[in-house]
């Protein structure tokens, strides 16, 4: 059994015996915590001796002697003399002062826990003493914590934290393609604290139902049958949910300013006073061709890419086949748009593919030239959500024929 107890260390004197990596490991923190630290070694990392010369700590070059002891707290003993190890620890628990003992947490009376450390929330793990479980379980809750999933909650009155979205803004999170582990952290952070979500049709919509239970949705995107609720409209709601003092996150397919609109909302909000911050997602225009295997730029087949929508400037876009085309919201003009690029000088037989609904389970990938593709999409009645890649690095993905 381990008795948890924090530690005020700041002002206090802190001995280090041993000045390797994981003595270096140990000093960080207490440096941090305001400790005045003293090493005792022959010879010690170049980190130690940068905070030596710096006048962060104190080190004696040789080997211990019991007088280090005089006035310290506690002392840390990471050497890889067994000798050293047992003499620190023996003297330190005659003097009744707290030991940790590197490499024999049995024999020491003090453990120095593995921390998961976000949001203002610090976890120590010990594991039974075994520290690289301790490690493991702490990256994790670290993860958990950072993400949201753990909850950190920022809304209790009594607790202030910094990077919590402040209470009537608008966070715009880019939602990236659709998978939900395609989130970003803070996008996944944010929405988990968020007490309403404004949400689109497109991304990783099976977030939804894993927020709080009073999370409010509302739906603006796109379904079968249904008109989307126009931009303007969407506007309002960020506006009017905001002043009722909510955090509101407007979640978005892929990146909110990639032919997102995002930058419309920040205006919009900024223009009525309401603070946003904008999260950068994945955006489809990248991350769907990656998951049919064909990257974008790939050394020897292209060197830039150009992104636009199937319904823009495309005679101004480079027409070599080396530079790569990513068309969104494209497919039921893929015919017009083929002619076109084939009128502005692109080859007939540049290749092409059309990913459809990419990281979802029904991902599917039809590939052609720019002289049949429209043809092989309408015989596989291809639909939208779909990114359009042209270029030869279309090649490149394993299932090109
Ligand atoms: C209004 S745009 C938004 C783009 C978004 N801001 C981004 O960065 O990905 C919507 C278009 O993105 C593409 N798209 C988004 N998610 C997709 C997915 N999972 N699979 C295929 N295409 C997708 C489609 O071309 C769709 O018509």
């Amino acid at each position: 059994m381990t008795y948890p107890l924090g530690l005020q260390l700041r002002g206090l004197d802190v001995l280090v015996v041993g000045g390797g990596p994981v003595a270096t490991r140990r000093i960080g923190p207490l440096l941090e915590d305001g400790a005045r630290v003293t090493v005792v070694a022959p010879t010690v990392s170049p980190e130690i001796r940068d905070w030596t010369g710096r006048g962060e700590l104190r080190w004696q070059a040789r080997d211990f002697m019991p007088s280090d002891l005089d006035q310290v707290w506690l002392v840390l003993t990471h050497t890889s003399d067994p000798a050293t190890q047992d003499l620190v620890s023996e003297e330190a628990a005659r003097r009744k002062i707290f030991c940790v003992k590197g490499g024999d947490p049995e024999a020491g009376t003090a453990w120095v826990p593995s921390v998961a450390e976000s949001h203002g929330v610090t976890v120590g793990v010990n594991a039974n003493k075994d520290p690289r479980r301790a490690k493991r379980i702490a990256a994790w809750l670290e993860a958990a914590l950072e993400s949201g999933t753990a909850p950190v909650d920022p809304q209790s009155e009594r607790v202030s934290v910094d990077d919590a979205q402040k209470p009537g803004t608008v966070a715009l999170v880019g939602g990236g393609p659709g998978a939900v582990e395609l989130l970003t952290v803070r996008g996944r952070f944010l929405l988990a604290m968020a007490d309403v979500v404004v949400a689109d049709r497109l991304g990783p919509r099976d977030v939804l139902p894993r927020l709080r239970e009073d999370t409010v949705i509302i739906e603006v995107g796109k379904k079968a049958g249904h008109h989307p609720v126009p931009q303007s409209e969407i506007n309002e709601i960020l506006v009017r949910e905001a002043r009722t003092g909510a955090r509101v996150v407007r979640l978005k397919g892929g990146d909110p300013f990639v032919l997102g609109r995002g930058g419309e909302e920040v205006e919009y909000c900024a223009s009525h006073g309401i603070e946003t911050e904008v999260v950068p997602g994945v955006t489809s225009a990248i991350s769907v061709p990656a998951a049919a295997g064909i990257p974008v730029t790939h050394r020897g087949a292209a060197t830039g890419f150009t992104v636009i929508t199937g319904h823009q400037q495309l005679d101004a876009a480079p027409y070599g086949t080396d530079h790569t085309l990513v068309l969104l919201m494209g497919v039921t003009r893929l015919a017009e748009t083929a002619e076109r690029l084939m009128m502005a000088g692109r080859p007939e037989s540049t290749p092409a593919a059309v990913i459809e609904r990419g990281w979802t389970p029904e991902q599917r990938t039809t590939f052609g030239t720019l002289s049949d593709i429209a043809a092989r999409c309408e015989a596989r009645s291809v639909a939208a959500p779909a990114v359009i890649v042209i270029g030869d690095v279309v090649r490149l993905a394993p299932d090109s024929p």
